[in-house]
């Protein structure tokens, strides 16, 4: 191929889908057309990318023709169904949805652990793991490979706008703080805010203003959801440890964007702090933020719209010579989604140039 090639973003209008378009506006131009795809409710709108107005095309057969690479950023049954399409008409599909996460056929990648994965694609689609995973793995996985990693408890605190819930929760837990904004005794009765907030709570299962929710996605097995399946599955699948024990509690937070960790992580070997800092403050994609007694930690209201994973509170476990404690904040619709896709994706322009 010698001209650039041609990207097709299927989910323009969702929050992963805005986040990407502003992402393709500042990183290095490589794509020639690029086609803004999303449902018939949105067809005919206009969007701005990299700075010129674009309509917003329906998903079809049709808006495949000649596209190179296609960014998935739709819901899962949405990308079950077209992603086989978008290879049949001779795209490279990357997806941000879970429903290629599991498959042998689909590697599921994070550039800074495993980008070689991507290059081997029998389906002709790459997966991307989701936000909660994304906002651990980079960090976890650089002491991983030092250390050793023999087991996880993780508690995810997720905002409004993860995975299941996107533009919806997001509109959705405005609308409850302004329910509850005027009342400045909402919090100090039992179900008083639910009463506030009403019966509908949006894509969450309960008000999520002045309130946090444990519990995200679909029921799993033995109690668990699908958020925390998911967690366990992909960070098994991305680190090539098939059996590492990983114990997680997803609870959505009132936070708009920005997913943050707490995690105990168990090593095979005792784990020197200092080389745990230095590991952390040199690993691609994490910046080490740690001086607590002076507030410096990371938190979702300070890394949203930023790039890389942070971690503070790196301490060694108080019981446990080979195990840390830590606090990991990412930005879910960049790292957690969209960056992680549009890595993957600029990392397979070279083969797409070579077909
Ligand atoms: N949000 C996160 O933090 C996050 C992180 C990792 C992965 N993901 C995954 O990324 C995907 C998108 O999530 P999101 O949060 O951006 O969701 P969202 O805000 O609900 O956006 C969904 C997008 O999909 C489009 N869409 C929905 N149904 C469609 C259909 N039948 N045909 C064509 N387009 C359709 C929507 O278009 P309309 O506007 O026209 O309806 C919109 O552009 C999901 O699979 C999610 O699991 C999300």
């Amino acid at each position: 191929m010698t001209t650039k090639p041609t990207l097709a973003v299927v989910g323009a209008t969702g929050a992963v889908g805005s986040v990407m378009l502003q992402m393709l506006t500042h990183h290095a131009d490589v794509w020639g057309e690029i086609r803004l795809l999303a449902s018939p409710r949105s067809a005919g709108r206009k969007t701005a990318v990299r700075g010129e107005e674009c309509e917003i095309l329906a998903l079809s057969e049709e808006a495949f023709e000649g596209v190179d690479l296609a960014l998935f950023l739709v819901p899962e049954t949405v990308a079950a169904q077209w992603a086989p399409i978008a290879v049949s008409k001779g795209a490279v599909v990357v997806d941000t949805s879970a429903a290629y996460r599991g498959d042998p056929d689909v590697p599921l990648v994070v550039p800074e652990l495993n980008g070689h994965a991507a290059r081997v694609r029998p389906r002709g689609i790459v997966a991307g793991p989701g936000s909660t995973t994304l906002a651990l793995i980079v960090t976890v996985g650089s002491l991983h490979a030092e250390f050793g990693l023999a087991e996880l408890v993780v508690t995810a605190l997720q905002a409004a706008s993860g995975a299941g819930a996107g533009q919806a929760g997001v509109d959705a837990l405005r609308a409850q703080l302004g329910l509850v904004a005027a009342d400045g005794d909402l919090g100090t009765h039992p179900g008083d805010v639910r009463r506030a907030v009403g019966e509908n709570t949006g894509p969450f299962p309960g008000p999520l203003a002045l309130n946090v929710l444990p519990w995200s996605g679909a029921p799993g097995a033995d109690g668990a959801s699908s958020a925390e399946e998911h967690v366990r599955d992909e960070t098994r699948r991305i680190l090539g440890l098939p059996g590492l024990r990983i114990a997680t509690t997803c609870v959505r937070v009132p936070v708009v964007t920005g997913h943050s960790v707490s995690v105990h992580a168990r090593f095979e070997h005792p784990v020197p702090l200092g080389r745990a800092h230095e590991i952390l403050a040199t690993a691609p994609g994490v910046v080490l933020c740690d001086d607590p007694a002076a507030g410096d930690f990371p938190t979702p209201a300070d890394v949203v719209g930023t790039d890389p994973a942070w971690v503070g509170r790196v301490r060694r476990s108080l019981d446990d010579e080979r195990a840390l404690d830590l606090f990991v904040c990412a930005d879910n619709l960049r790292k957690g989604a969209a960056l992680n896709a549009l890595q993957i994706a600029e990392s397979l322009v070279t083969d797409l140039r070579d077909l």
